[in-house]
């Protein structure tokens, strides 16, 4: 398999973009794909500020890289959770704050739920009974970009989400006739509030496996392992499905 740029022995192999490429084509080939995305649906304008938010796995951290690559003035929110099986929450934010280091200190921020709040998500999920804890976590996550965002003047917030997120959300709020949530579900969420930032997703046209193989080719140091919680999530089971479609038809 050789690169279609210069050659030299690929690295990877993009089916559907019928594209193989060597490690350095393809570490330049990540960031002008994104830069496409954020032109394509105007997400934001280059003298604008953005907030990324981190949570120390590889699409975040690979979407926070580029971003300062590319000049934009950024900071890093980074939200304990309190999640303690196996020392995520703690072991995620060690990941975020290293990365952050080796990246001349760019501006970076952890709220802390415990103790902003007074208890743990997995706490606050206990305590309204019948709620699971992803729900309270996603609801929480929320609320904290948008206060962060809106005392920060932040013109938006990014999030990592890739083309697997967003095909396993689609499909799964597809099967559940979600019709409110397919409304709501696009690369840029505008401001629908003076309070409530747009939300932008500049990954979305990214494989799983290409912010992968970015994170692991800049060796950026990212947690592997999944939330305890969403290890049994059908977000899981969905991507499954589509990676079997996909083989079929890529
Ligand atoms: P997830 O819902 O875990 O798939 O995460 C989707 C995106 O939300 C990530 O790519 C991050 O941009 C953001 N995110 C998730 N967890 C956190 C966290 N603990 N702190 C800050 N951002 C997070
Ligand atoms: Fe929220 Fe797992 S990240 S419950
Ligand atoms: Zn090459």
């Amino acid at each position: 398999m050789r690169c279609a740029k210069c050659g030299a022995t690929a690295v990877i192999g993009m089916r559907q973009h019928r594209l193989n490429l060597c490690a350095e084509h393809f570490v330049a080939w990540v960031p002008d794909m994104v830069a496409r995305t954020i032109d394509k649906y105007a997400m934001f304008a280059p003298n604008e500020r953005i907030l990324v938010a981190v949570s120390g796995g590889k699409d975040s951290l690979a979407l926070w890289d580029i971003l300062i690559r590319q000049g934009y003035e950024t900071e890093g929110v980074y939200i304990n959770l309190g999640i303690d099986h196996e020392g995520y929450s703690d072991a995620s934010e060690d990941k975020v704050r290293a990365f952050a280091e080796e990246h001349g200190s760019v501006p970076f921020r952890v709220v802390n739920v415990g103790e902003v709040y007074g208890k743990t998500v997995p706490d606050l999920a206990h305590t309204r009974r019948g709620k699971r804890v992803c729900s309270v976590c996603g609801l929480v996550k929320r609320h904290i970009m948008n206060r962060v965002a809106s005392e920060g003047g932040y013109a938006a917030i990014a999030t990592g989400h890739n083309l697997d997120d967003e095909a396993a959300t689609l499909l799964g709020n597809t099967l559940h006739w979600q019709s409110a949530y397919l409304l709501r579900q696009a690369p840029v969420l505008p401001e629908t509030h003076p309070r409530l930032a747009r939300k932008v997703k500049p990954l979305c046209h990214l494989y799983e496996r290409e912010t992968a193989a970015y994170a692991l080719l800049r060796g950026i140091d990212y947690v592997e392992e999944e939330c305890p919680y969403a290890v049994k999530a059908k977000s899981i089971v969905y991507k499954g499905l589509l990676n079997q479609l996909e083989h079929r038809s890529p």
